[in-house]
């Protein structure tokens, strides 16, 4: 039939009651035989209808052979995505069962897991809740005086540039007085907002999800977690700072860990500092400095944006990622794994 057709009409008309067959034949497939039996009517090679009515393109006239195609293009598209899409449905149907092999025995063994993350932040929460910090939370769509401006950067700082900050959408969103403008980048707003809403002496950790303009690659994630803390009071020094986070890291790493102190810079801290933690990843290659965190002690100014007296009170602050925290500890070398939900790697944190 198909040899026979010779005009652009003639051509669609055809086209259009195999995609309707198609469309009929395909999704109705309970099994993989029909599902082959319609490919071969469909897409055979040898008797396959649109595979015939491709061959007739050609008795076409010239100037209508451009159109044909493309129409003719799109249906067969459209016809193997939907085949494939068949084929992973009657895959993963007999996975589970409904259609399986029934001598197949049934998949009991499948245990569910924490997530490395939730496990490391668990862990890291006991820890300084002893230490008497309590939790707080701040918002994830955050005013940019919130993320930027409070903490101390300055107008132009390249962090607030387009290529590392989510800004959203001229502001219709609204919290309290502010239009919420950004994606926070960071943690650290939640400093503001406590500091704005409790009175000294305050030490809180504050866990979440911040977002950055970032490829997702082996060792970068556009979102991620990251946890923030905070310890205000009269007469707070940089040796308050050091104690309290080498007690941190000797409970998180083991007794006996060595921390080291080395310099860095952050808009919202003065001296700013970056600490190391000397561990063995069991990768073989022995005991090594490892960075686990930007600290140091809060900017007189970022205490005033809050309303807080500087000259009364002084504090320390310090934002980690427990997303590499976890990578260290577990050996995982690819980001990526965290954020894929695939079981087989989930599975083996069943046992932590
Ligand atoms: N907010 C910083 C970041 O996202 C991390 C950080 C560094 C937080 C030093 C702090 C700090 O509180 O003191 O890169």
């Amino acid at each position: 039939m198909a040899s026979r057709i010779t005009t652009l009409e003639a051509f669609n008309a055809e086209l259009e009651r195999i995609q309707a067959r198609a469309q009929g034949l395909v999704p109705e497939a309970g099994d993989a035989a029909a599902l082959e039996a319609a490919r071969v009517e469909l897409v055979g090679r040898e008797s396959g209808a649109l595979t015939a009515l491709g061959t007739s393109l050609g008795s076409l006239p010239k100037e209508q052979r451009r159109e044909a195609g493309q129409g003719f293009n799109l249906v067969r598209t459209a016809v193997e995505a939907a085949l494939e899409a068949a084929r992973a449905r009657l895959a993963a149907a007999s996975g589970t069962g409904a259609l399986a092999d029934p001598t197949m025995p049934p998949r009991t063994s499948w245990r569910g897991s924490r997530h490395p993350v939730s496990i490391v932040l668990d862990e890291l929460e006991d820890i300084f809740r002893e230490l008497g910090f309590t939790i707080a939370l701040g918002p994830e769509a955050e005013h940019e005086w919130y993320n930027f401006g409070a903490l101390n950067f300055p107008a132009d700082h390249p962090a607030m540039d387009l290529h590392d900050t989510l800004y959203l959408g001229a502001g219709t969103l609204h919290h309290g007085d502010h239009a919420i403008s950004l994606l926070r980048t960071h943690t650290s707003p939640v400093q503001v907002r406590t500091l704005q809403s409790y009175a000294p002496p305050i030490r809180i950790l504050a866990p979440g999800t911040v977002y950055r303009r970032d490829f997702f690659d082996a060792t970068h994630a556009p979102a991620f977690a990251q946890l923030e803390g905070l310890a205000i009071d009269e007469g707070i020094s940089f040796a308050d700072l050091k104690a309290t986070l080498t007690l941190f890291a000797r409970r998180f790493y083991g007794a006996g860990t060595r921390t080291r102190f080395g310099p860095s810079y952050f808009p919202f801290t003065e001296p700013s500092a970056q600490m190391e933690v000397e561990v063995d990843l069991g990768d073989g290659r022995g005991n090594r400095w490892l960075e686990i965190m930007g600290c140091g002690l809060v900017h007189p100014a970022v205490l005033e944006s809050a309303g807080i007296d500087s000259e009364r009170y002084s504090g320390w602050a310090f934002g980690m990622g427990p997303g590499r925290i976890a990578m260290s500890r577990y050996g995982i070398t690819d980001i990526r794994l965290l954020y894929d939900s695939d079981v087989r790697f989930l599975e083996q944190f069943a046992a932590c």
